[in-house]
């Protein structure tokens, strides 16, 4: 079987790829992507001598990128490229809207061109909006997206269930909880707190820090979509979830305590704008229809991933050479700006 995986230089796509080639020898894959800031190829750089495993630089949005790749007759596509971070789309939000819902059609043209198979698209739970203390979200729960990356994620899930309605093309959507794990860039919540953590910076918590997510290790994640590629039904959308929910300061006080730093570097700051309160996952249909579970538990998932990141500053410090700035900074500097025009 010959995959294209897009946006495979990213934190779970790289994490799937590895996976994929570990878990099954008759797999080739090539990973294209046009590398982001988000995407770095030194996340694969053990794989670049296994002769199943190719590189493709290009950019999903770009119908000749595509077609050029699809050359290579692949049995599916697997979508993870994407641009990710809610605090970007707040700042950015036509970047989300040309990769996650211009770069998905175009994809999904070139591949019902080109007959492939079968197409996955990796979505998100944000795509149902935001949750009270109680419920889950099941795979009928309504799209109520709240961030322009949730609406832009939305958005690509639409386009897919229409190529399927449409053109009658075999076509999955999976929609996760929030992952962490090792190659994480760090300006999401956790890889962002242990490096702050570790430099004794203060811990940017938005709002009162009682926002809630549902963590799921990447790699059980990884191997919840190794059985929908293969074992999947056409047409389905599989919640992928792992039942462990945290509030951010919850989990902002483990790590303090795994680093044995005090609770007083936390700072409350202003809210995200738009902020989603709660997500949860309700993850029946994959548990039982593909008999997929999470092994990693979130508390040791999340002190090897402290671990890792301890591990692996070269790795940190090439990531963050470019022009990386948290979202908080960004806010920070815009509003001194501001404050000097006035
Ligand atoms: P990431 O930001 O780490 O990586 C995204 C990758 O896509 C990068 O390698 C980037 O270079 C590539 N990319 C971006 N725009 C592209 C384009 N126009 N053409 C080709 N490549 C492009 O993201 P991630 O956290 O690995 O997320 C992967 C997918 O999983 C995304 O679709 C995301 O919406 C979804 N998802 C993520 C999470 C999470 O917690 N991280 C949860 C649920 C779903
Ligand atoms: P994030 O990792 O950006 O994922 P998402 O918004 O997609 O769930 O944020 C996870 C939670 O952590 C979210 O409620 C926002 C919060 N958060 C902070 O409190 N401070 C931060 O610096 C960041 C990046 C996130």
């Amino acid at each position: 079987m010959k995959l294209l995986v897009t946006g495979g230089a990213g934190f779970i796509g790289s994490s799937f790829i590895r996976h994929l080639l570990e878990s099954h020898q008759d797999i080739e894959l090539v990973n294209f992507d046009c590398l982001t800031y988000a995407g770095n190829l030194e996340n694969l750089s053990d794989l670049c001598t296994d002769s199943r495993y190719s590189f493709v630089k290009g950019d999903i949005s770009s119908l000749i990128e595509v077609e050029e790749a699809l050359n290579q007759e692949v049995d599916a596509v697997i979508n993870f490229a994407a641009e990710t971070h809610v605090d970007r789309s707040i700042l950015n939000p036509s970047a989300f809207v040309r990769t996650n819902i211009q770069g998905t059609q175009v994809l999904l043209e070139a591949s019902r061109r080109r007959k492939v198979s079968r197409f996955i698209q990796i979505s998100t739970d944000e795509v149902y909006g935001s949750l009270k203390e109680s419920g889950r979200f099941t795979e009928q729960s309504p799209l109520s997206p709240n961030s322009p990356y949730a609406a832009s994620k939305a958005g690509g899930d639409l386009l897919l269930r229409s190529y399927h309605k449409t053109y009658g093309m075999d076509v999955i959507i999976t929609r996760s909880c929030n992952n962490y794990g090792p190659y994480q860039f760090p300006e999401k919540l956790i890889p962002l707190m242990i490096l702050n953590a570790l430099e004794d910076k203060p811990l940017p918590v938005y709002g009162d820090g009682l926002h809630v997510r549902d963590w799921i290790h990447v790699t059980d994640h990884c191997r919840a979509l190794a059985k929908v590629l293969l074992e999947g039904r056409p047409g389905q959308i599989y919640n992928i979830g792992s039942n462990q929910e945290e509030p951010n300061l919850e989990v902002v006080h483990q790590i303090l305590d795994d680093l044995g730093k005090s609770h007083e570097l936390v700072q409350f700051v202003e809210d995200r704008p738009g902020h989603d309160r709660r997500y949860a996952i309700d993850a029946t249909l994959i548990r039982t229809e593909l008999d997929w579970s999470p092994q990693v538990s979130f508390k040791q998932g999340l002190a090897e991933t402290i671990h890792w990141y301890q591990e692996n500053f070269d790795w940190v410090n090439n990531v963050l050479s470019g022009t990386y700035r948290s979202y908080y900074q960004q806010m920070y500097e815009n509003r001194d700006e501001t404050l000097k025009g006035l």
